[in-house]
């Protein structure tokens, strides 16, 4: 597919009554992304790390919308167990789930290791996502057709996967983290989409563009250079929240599974996700971390 896909707003219509998951709403290009699936009429169970947070956008949203049907699920991507504990809620909450947008992230500038074992960016980045994207599938599986955006990043062209990061934590660059787990989320992607040959669910994983949101606010240093940067030239949030809501509506994307789309293309990923040998790898070692059997 080498067109270029325009959101176009008429297919939100298509998004009234429909059950969304969404992960990453309380900010950035997810909060407006979010905003526009409550105005349409979906049902939506906002997935948020820190609770008054996570309640004052809702109150806002309900406000703005008088969308009512917004649900409040408290969720740290980072930590396994609370990923579990969320997925529980939501599994019990509804009957099957139409749309996943796993549009949470961050750009972690620290080597810090979770109460779990695992490096933050990688369990923010990946691992978070990776374990909720399974323990719904069952849900997304009962609805007539589903849907499951992943938001990765340009960054992952960048990543280098490496066995001794992933495993044993051995410390790297903060963009080497991010890319990894980005890339990563890229692999798995491929690996599912496989997986779900045959069902009525797809996935796919997204590269929004270079867009100014809050992503870099823990920047120091050097790195406030792209934070600038990001101030100066990045686009608005609203055109990452409309090429995510491009994904999950438009009807170019029926069917599409296990592709990279890059801003409004699809396109390949890093050569690394073009290693079969790899990519089963690092899929069997994400599945091993999560627990899943
Ligand atoms: N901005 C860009 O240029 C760009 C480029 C490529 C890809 N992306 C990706 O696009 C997605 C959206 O990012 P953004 O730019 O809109 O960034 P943002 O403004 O920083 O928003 C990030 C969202 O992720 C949530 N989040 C972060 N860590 C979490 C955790 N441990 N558990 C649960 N939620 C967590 C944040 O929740 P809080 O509100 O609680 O902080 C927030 O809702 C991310 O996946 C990012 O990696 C962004």
């Amino acid at each position: 597919m080498n067109n270029k896909i325009y959101h176009d707003p008429q297919n939100m219509a298509k998004v009234k009554d429909k059950i969304v998951v969404f992960v990453g709403g309380t900010d950035g290009m997810g909060r407006i992304a979010f905003e526009d699936l409550a105005n349409s009429g979906a049902e939506i169970f906002l997935l948020g790390r820190t609770p008054n947070k996570t309640k004052k956008v809702i109150h806002e949203v309900t406000q703005k919308t008088g969308n009512k049907r917004i649900h409040h699920v408290v969720c740290d991507l980072s930590l396994k167990e609370s990923v579990r504990h969320a997925a529980n809620e939501v599994a019990k909450s509804c009957s099957h789930i139409d749309y996943l947008i796993n549009c949470a992230g961050a750009n972690i500038f620290e080597h810090i290791i979770t109460s779990e074992g695992h490096e933050l960016s990688w369990a923010t980045n990946h691992l978070g996502p990776f374990l909720l994207t399974n323990l719904l599938l069952d849900h997304l599986k009962k609805a007539p057709k589903a849907r499951i955006v992943n938001l990765s990043s340009a960054m992952q062209g960048l990543g280098r996967i490496d066995f001794d990061i992933i495993e044993k934590n051995k410390p790297t660059s903060s963009a080497n983290r991010y890319g990894m787990a980005k890339l990563s989320m890229i692999m798995c992607t491929q690996e599912l989409a496989k997986e779900l040959e045959g069902t009525n669910v797809t996935i796919n994983a997204l590269n929004p563009g270079f867009i100014n949101t809050n992503l870099m606010r823990r920047a120091k240093g050097l790195m406030m250079i792209p934070q600038i940067w990001s101030r100066l030239f990045a686009s608005p949030p609203r055109v990452g929240a409309e090429r995510i809501l491009t994904l999950v509506t438009s009807n170019e994307y029926e069917g599409v599974s296990g592709k990279f789309i890059y801003e409004d293309y699809i396109r390949e990923p890093n050569k690394q996700a073009l290693d079969l040998d790899l990519v089963r790898r690092v899929y069997s070692v994400s599945r091993k971390q999560v627990g899943i059997a």
